[in-house]
């Protein structure tokens, strides 16, 4: 490519300084530690406005902001997917967690002016082998993506090892959203697909941070938006789930920044 428009191209994407990348590791180190503080809330006959107000205290009270909360005018602060939602499920007094529900909660915290974005699916009592097959594929689908992750390796890299792993077993990559480079902004360049071609797309570099947030669907890929403007499901009916991490580039591979102290539960099989 023409040296010009190269450094046109790379410009877009927002290399971390060193403190940049401290203020990173706090603010998702945040994030990581109310998916931790919720996961004993999670079970039948809660709300996911309980849920929602429960996470919104805890981010307040350490001094954060919760991103969704107003964010192009979504009303709540954390975002919970039950079952055929894919993502950006809004929490509501009127959803009830029931006995077999899959529920992805999607916590976003902002501090000290920097994102950190991280999403786990959990099982409300307990799942279908249907619905327990699916969370753990999703799950090891992000940490196949995510192990692609080094200077050099190309954006395709991650897509490509995720779509290898999930579509021989009849699952579905959500196409309509993706990952995203994080930092002073919520969602900047690149987008990061789940899906796609090995060796394909920019080159990434040290510094670099970004999402890896596979949606994996038990059916067609295909997506539809409720009334609400905000809530996505799949058009069959059929289950999704999700996992969220976000990552920095270092110079030999990868940090996982949403990591509370490493005391992510890894699941068991
Ligand atoms: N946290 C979501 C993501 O992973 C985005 C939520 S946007 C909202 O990118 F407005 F729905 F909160
Ligand atoms: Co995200
Ligand atoms: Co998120």
């Amino acid at each position: 490519m023409l040296e010009f428009l190269r450094q046109r191209f790379t410009k877009v994407i927002r290399v971390k300084s060193p403190s940049e990348i401290e203020a990173m590791r706090k603010t998702c180190k945040l994030a990581a530690s109310v998916l931790k503080m919720i996961e004993p809330h999670i079970k039948a006959g809660v709300s996911t406005e309980e849920l929602n107000t429960i996470c919104h205290e805890f981010i307040v009270k350490n001094g954060a902001y919760p991103s969704p909360l107003k964010y192009n005018g979504f009303p709540k602060s954390i975002c919970t997917s039950v079952n055929e939602v894919i993502c950006h499920g809004i929490p509501s007094s009127k959803k009830i967690l029931k006995n077999g529900d899959i529920v992805n909660v999607d916590i976003t915290t902002t501090l000290d002016g920097y994102f950190g974005d991280t999403s786990r699916t959990f099982y409300v009592g307990t799942p279908s082998p249907e619905a327990k097959k699916l969370v753990e594929t999703t799950y090891k689908s992000m940490l196949l993506g995510i192990e692609q992750v080094k200077p050099n390796a190309r954006i395709g890299d991650i897509g490509a090892a995720i779509q290898k792993f999930v579509e021989p077993k009849g699952y579905s990559v959500v196409r309509d959203f993706t990952g995203h480079g994080i930092g002073k902004e919520f969602h900047e360049d690149p987008v990061i697909a789940h899906y796609g071609k090995a060796g394909k797309g920019m080159r990434l570099r040290p510094g670099m941070t970004f999402t890896i947030e596979p949606m994996i669907n038990q059916g067609t890929y295909k997506c539809r938006i409720l009334k609400d403007d905000w809530t996505a499901i799949t058009t069959d009916g059929k289950l999704s789930a999700q996992f969220e991490h976000t990552i920095l580039v270092t110079e030999d591979g990868y940090e996982i920044l949403t990591i509370d102290n490493g005391a992510e539960r890894i699941l068991e099989n």
